[in-house]
């Protein structure tokens, strides 16, 4: 994957700006509030997902305007390609010219791995990040997969709707049946999908983490499940009597977790600031490798502000690591970067690009 060139027109403080970009290395560097995550997040939407801030699609638009664009020229699979991005009241892609039906057809197209600040919650935050964190790479490789979960999901809903119906209408049960028996079919495939899935990123974390850390620090990524997939559906039946006390459904993957360790410590709770910052850059590269594995092509990398708070044996590692493919990275001082030779940067001051 190869991004050449951006043409961006009142997206966020961006009024017009059109950048080529390196092959391999791109620094954008500027100081505080000037428009560096905006250039790295109008390359991200071209994936067709949401923005990695979890922003509305109408903030993209510059104050006082009714319309933004942006384009690229990118080549993916040894092929040219020209996408368009069009936010007005919605947002509409165009690829070589054809309108999409949605910007998530852009999906496999266009690839990135994006590393921004709030990717830490996938240490410090709850199980939903990282659940999220899996369903959301595994969608990017498995199309199908956003299917199940989105079929999973709506029959945990039902379930929920009426198990507090179950303590006083025992008749419900027929429902529950029903219900049951689609949460544990779906529910076993996603558990499968997540468990492959982190298999897979396991073959990478451990040496990108031990190359991170100097070798000092071992990770393992392990899959917490609440229950064993093969008996799910027993385990939703036994659950119902205090489920309709609760309302909600307490077995199944919508519970699961994944437990992170350094050195077989939770890294949740004990890791300092740096190791969480650490865990959280391995698993971003450890997807960029599992996506070239899969598709035999290295997504574009979109690093925001990654440096940070990394001693400067971290800082090296991640700045030879990310090579060997075509990278985008943020900082407020280009020399954090540009030390170890090569690539473009890119000045932003004000949504100005120099
Ligand atoms: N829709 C919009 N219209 C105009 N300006 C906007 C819009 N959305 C965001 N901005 C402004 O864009 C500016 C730059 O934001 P951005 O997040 O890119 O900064 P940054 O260079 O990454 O800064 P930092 O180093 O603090 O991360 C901010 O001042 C923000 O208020
Ligand atoms: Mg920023």
């Amino acid at each position: 994957m190869l991004v050449k060139k951006i043409k961006i027109k009142d997206f966020r403080n961006i009024k017009n700006a059109q950048i080529e970009f390196d092959p391999q290395m791109n620094v954008i560097c500027g100081e505080n509030a000037q428009g560096k995550t905006n250039i790295i997040e109008s390359i991200w939407l071209f994936c067709g997902a949401k923005s990695f801030r979890g922003a509305k699609d109408s903030s993209f638009i510059r104050f006082g305007e009714k319309r933004a664009e942006t384009q690229i020229d990118f080549i993916s699979g040894g092929i040219e390609h020209s996408a368009k991005m069009i936010f007005d009241e919605r947002r509409a892609a165009v690829l070589d010219d054809k309108n999409l039906k949605s910007p998530g057809e852009l999906a496999g197209i266009f690839n990135a791995v994006v590393f921004s600040p709030a990717d830490l919650s996938l240490v410090t935050g709850g199980p939903e990040k990282r659940r999220r964190f899996l369903d959301l790479f595994i969608g990017q490789i498995y199309p199908n997969y956003i299917e199940i979960l989105r079929e999973y999901a709506r029959a945990v809903m039902q379930r929920n709707r009426i198990i507090k119906d179950y303590k006083y209408d025992p008749s419900v049960a027929i429902m529950l049946d029903v219900f049951e028996k689609e949460i544990s079919e779906k529910g076993v495939k996603i558990i499968e999908y997540r468990k492959k899935f982190l298999g897979m990123l396991n073959k990478y974390i451990p040496n990108i983490f031990s190359g991170l850390s100097g070798g000092r620090e071992k990770i393992m990524a392990v899959y917490v499940a609440n229950c064993d997939a093969i008996l799910l559906g027993d385990e939703l039946k036994k659950a119902r009597k205090d489920d309709s006390f609760s309302g909600v459904t307490s077995a199944g993957p919508h519970r699961d977790d994944i437990d992170l360790l350094i050195n077989g410590i939770s890294a949740r709770q004990y890791a300092s600031q740096g190791q969480k910052r650490s865990v959280a850059i391995t698993l971003k590269l450890a997807c960029l490798s599992v996506l070239h594995e899969v598709s035999g092509e290295y997504p574009v990398c979109l690093l925001d502000d990654v440096m940070s708070e990394l001693d400067e044996h971290r800082q090296n590692y991640i700045l030879n690591s990310v090579r060997s493919w075509q990278t985008f990275i943020t900082c407020c001082d280009p020399s954090t970067v540009t030390r170890l030779g090569g690539g473009s940067v890119f000045s932003i001051k004000d949504g100005g690009v120099f």
